[in-house]
């Protein structure tokens, strides 16, 4: 049985129907202070899995996941999976500056107290190269690159894939290589949480080309709009962009409209520009379990 999380309603319904299960709503209410109170069906089977995406309002919606989780296993719940489209506060996979939680082993830790295992599509998987570094009950990333790699073959193999920083490596490289484009990775240096300045500098020329920037994660929009700005200046002809995850904080979508960037995300997490569906690859991944 799937249980969808108030972040993750309509992947989940999506993922029950392909695979024939039930699906049943987290409910959720507030009380007057503010505390949360979460609802599931009295009685639950043996195995249930939890559909829960950490876009905003993210901490409420970790603690609806934790006491979601403790809900079913009073209901009756012995095994309990977490798939989470979109997983929380990887990127901060060290302490930048001294002094600074490193909230991705924390996280992490703290769901592996409450489920026996985790899916996670895309994590961000940098300095720590797998989940089972991060995770004490068994993980498993789930690539979007299939679904990426989709779209890219739908505008032609002429298009130059390109990763905006080091980090994007992987992701990038794994969608153009499965839509037979060419890849360049770019680096990043980040200012603030909001400012970033991106080198383009070792690219080809690209006049005439049509560029196209892949990246796992889109919060401010800064890097996508730094980078299509030096792609441009380096003659790119078209510069458009696919995220993963699109997050969008306050101001992104506006700030990629004016930069001209148009964006394709996938619907790990819901939004306007949510259209590259990845229930077919859950469902694949959940139906092997
Ligand atoms: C981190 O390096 C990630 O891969 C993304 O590049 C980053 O989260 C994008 O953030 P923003 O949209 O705020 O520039």
């Amino acid at each position: 049985m799937i249980l969808a999380g108030s972040g993750a309603g309509v992947l989940a319904r999506s993922v029950a129907r392909r695979l024939g299960l039930r699906s049943s709503p987290v409910r959720v209410e507030r009380f007057p202070d503010g505390e949360l109170l979460v609802r599931l069906p009295s009685r639950l089977p043996r195995e249930v899995a939890l559909f829960q995406s950490f876009h905003a309002p993210v901490q409420e919606r970790i603690v609806e996941a934790i006491f979601a989780a403790a809900a079913a296993r009073a209901a009756g719940a012995r095994r309990i999976d977490l798939v989470a489209p979109y997983f929380p506060y990887l990127r901060q996979d060290r302490a930048f500056r001294a002094g600074e939680g490193v909230s991705h082993r924390a996280t992490a830790r703290l769901f592996s107290a409450w489920f026996d295992g985790v899916v996670i599509v895309e994590p961000h998987l940098h300095r720590t190269p797998t989940l089972d570094e991060l995770f004490a009950v068994p993980a498993r990333a789930v690539s979007a690159a299939p679904v990426i790699a989709a779209w890219l073959r739908r505008l032609g193999r002429h298009v130059l894939v390109v990763g905006p920083d080091q980090e994007s490596v992987r992701w990038a490289r794994a969608a153009a290589a499965l839509a037979g484009c060419e890849t360049r990775i770019l680096s990043k240096r980040r200012l603030s949480p909001s400012r970033v300045r991106v080198e383009v500098s070792g690219l080809p020329d690209l006049a005439g080309r049509d560029v196209v920037l892949v990246d796992d994660i889109l919060s401010t929009g800064r890097t996508l709009v730094e980078a299509a700005k030096g792609l441009r200046a380096r003659g790119a002809r078209t510069v458009r962009a696919a995220a993963v995850h699109g997050l969008f904080a306050p101001g992104a979508l506006a700030a990629l409209r004016r930069a001209r960037v148009p964006v394709v995300c996938t619907n790990t997490v819901p939004g306007p520009a949510a259209r590259l569906d990845v229930a077919p690859l859950l469902a694949a991944v959940l139906g092997q379990q």
